[in-house]
């Protein structure tokens, strides 16, 4: 478990999380000297606007050409769904930078999802660096839903968090709709965790889990601890409402 505690940056809206989490993003890239940085994106409202910020105001200057593209969960719908974690990426910030096609890492959600899990896992392997027999991600960013599921690891699927593959197929809830997550073993193995998490709807999870009570071990985020990496917490006003 990782020694450092979360770092915890609150701003006043939606919008401001984006930007500031942007401009960091900008200048994390722009200081690491590998010459690969995998980063596993994120679905959710805050990436959106993320992603409309990377592209109006850092097309020329992200070291785009050493960047890797993953997702940490995919929903299992053609690439061109309005459900595809990657075709919002690619509508609002692949193809308005003109991202090399090369370094895109998608989900296959049009195949059946054991086979999109196990390409999907193999792809891993090949491009992100390993230790111990884990990949090791650069950067990881995270969204986190109102019942405190991140990535597509639910409630009721705890075990996704121990599982000993690098993903696995995963079924929401509510709409029983298949998804590829990333296992809670390759998230904490990440060198960079960054949750990006905004509204009034998640202010009782937060609250539960920064402050460690209630009944914060009933929710996935809350397993969300780098073995050697740094968490960063980033979260508007209304989603800290219970915290001051
Ligand atoms: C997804 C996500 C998921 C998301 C949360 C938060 O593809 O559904 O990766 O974990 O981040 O549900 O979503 P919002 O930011 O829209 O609340």
């Amino acid at each position: 478990m990782s020694t450092s505690s979360p770092l915890v940056y609150v701003q006043p809206d939606n919008q401001t999380v984006a930007q500031e989490f942007a401009n960091w993003l900008v200048s994390w890239a722009k200081d690491q000297d590998q010459d690969k940085i995998t980063i596993a994106l994120s679905g959710g409202s805050t990436p959106k606007v993320l992603f409309k910020i990377l592209a109006a105001q850092y097309k020329e200057s992200m070291p785009w050409e050493k960047i890797h593209f993953f997702w940490g969960d995919e929903r299992c719908v053609p690439p061109d769904h309005p459900d595809s974690n990657y075709n919002m990426t690619k509508e609002l910030m692949l193809d308005p930078i003109g991202f090399p096609k090369s370094q895109i890492h998608r989900v296959k959600g049009e195949i059946n999802p054991e086979k999109a899990a196990s390409a999907y896992e193999k792809v891993i392997t090949q491009i992100v660096p390993q230790q111990d027999g884990w990949p090791v991600f650069d950067l990881i960013i995270l969204g986190m839903g109102s019942d405190g599921h991140t990535a597509s690891i639910f409630p009721h699927e705890m075990e996704l968090l121990e599982a000993d593959t690098i993903c696995a197929v995963a079924t929401h809830p509510e709409s029983g709709q298949k998804r590829i997550s990333l296992t809670g073993k390759v998230i904490n193995r990440a060198r960079q965790i960054c949750f990006l998490v905004t509204g009034d709807s998640k202010k009782e999870k937060v609250y539960e889990i920064l402050k460690q009570t209630g009944n914060y071990q009933d929710y996935p985020a809350a397993y969300i601890q780098p073995i050697n990496g740094q968490l960063s917490w980033n979260l508007d006003q209304a989603a800290v409402a219970l915290l001051q």
